[in-house]
């Protein structure tokens, strides 16, 4: 935390969660256990995140594509989270972070979308950070659901050809509320964004590490804003010295 600039924090952080079945693998346990390991990292960094003052995070727990894993890891990830929010919803509840998911909602059951929707509720006036639970996501996903709205206002003579702006497709996105997109952070050693937040990523600054997500901690998202806080973001335009 020391060699943090706190008057250039990126304002929203998103993580891709990756690696918990390696860390179980490499300590001969179930992948479930890693998913495990990595659940309460969410909490842990979302903890921190919050303490350190970043206004939103954005956490990929689950993809649009991440159905096709054995049942049975598909039935672990759908059911852990709500023994999870049992085991802290007080603290939660009691605490300044506001939670939200984000994704498909048609393919959830219904225990698993009340859930959410109680802790919604619960924590939406809360003014620290907002934790985003990225479910069922998938980029594609998400600009196709906000084109379908589009083109229901459209054809419903609600907005007109020139309404559709790059701000319209941003305020149907399920990250509608969110401050821009600063700083993506991918663990495990892979360099994909596995459609992520296409939209959003368009001028955020990437950052990759080998650390698997059970294992990445406070030190490392410090590394990883410092890391961030070292790029020189022009936004296509030129740096003043060169004005
Ligand atoms: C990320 O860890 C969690 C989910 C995608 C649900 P992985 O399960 O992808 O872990 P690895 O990549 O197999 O190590
Ligand atoms: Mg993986």
């Amino acid at each position: 935390m020391e060699n943090i600039d706190m008057n250039n924090l990126p304002k929203h952080i998103a993580i891709i969660c990756d690696g918990n079945g390696r860390w179980a693998k490499k300590r001969l346990l179930p992948r479930t256990m890693g998913h495990r390991k990595g659940g309460f990292n969410i909490r842990d960094i979302s903890r921190y995140a919050n303490k350190l003052g970043i206004k939103c995070v954005t956490f990929f727990c689950f993809s649009t594509e991440n159905w096709n894993r054995p049942q049975a890891e598909v039935d672990y990830l759908m059911t852990a989270p709500l023994r999870f929010i049992k085991r802290f919803k007080k603290s939660l509840i009691e605490g300044t972070t506001s939670i939200k998911l984000i994704g498909r909602k048609d393919r959830l059951s219904e225990e698993f979308l009340n859930t959410f929707k109680e802790l919604e509720d619960a924590t939406k006036d809360h003014t620290g950070c907002r934790i985003n639970i990225c479910v069922d996501y998938g980029s594609y996903e998400e600009i196709t659901h906000a084109v379908k709205i589009i083109a229901e206002d459209y054809k419903n003579n609600k907005i007109s050809l020139d309404d559709i702006t790059p701000q319209l497709i941003e305020n149907n996105l399920y990250t509608k509320d969110n401050p821009p997109l600063d700083l993506l952070i991918r663990t495990s050693g892979e360099k994909r964004i596995s459609n992520f937040l296409l939209w959003q990523l368009g001028y955020a600054e990437l950052y990759f590490t080998d650390t698997l997500w059970p294992d990445f901690d406070n030190k490392e998202l410090d590394k990883a804003i410092i890391d961030y806080q070292h790029r020189e973001r022009r936004f296509g335009g030129l740096k003043d010295e060169n004005k």
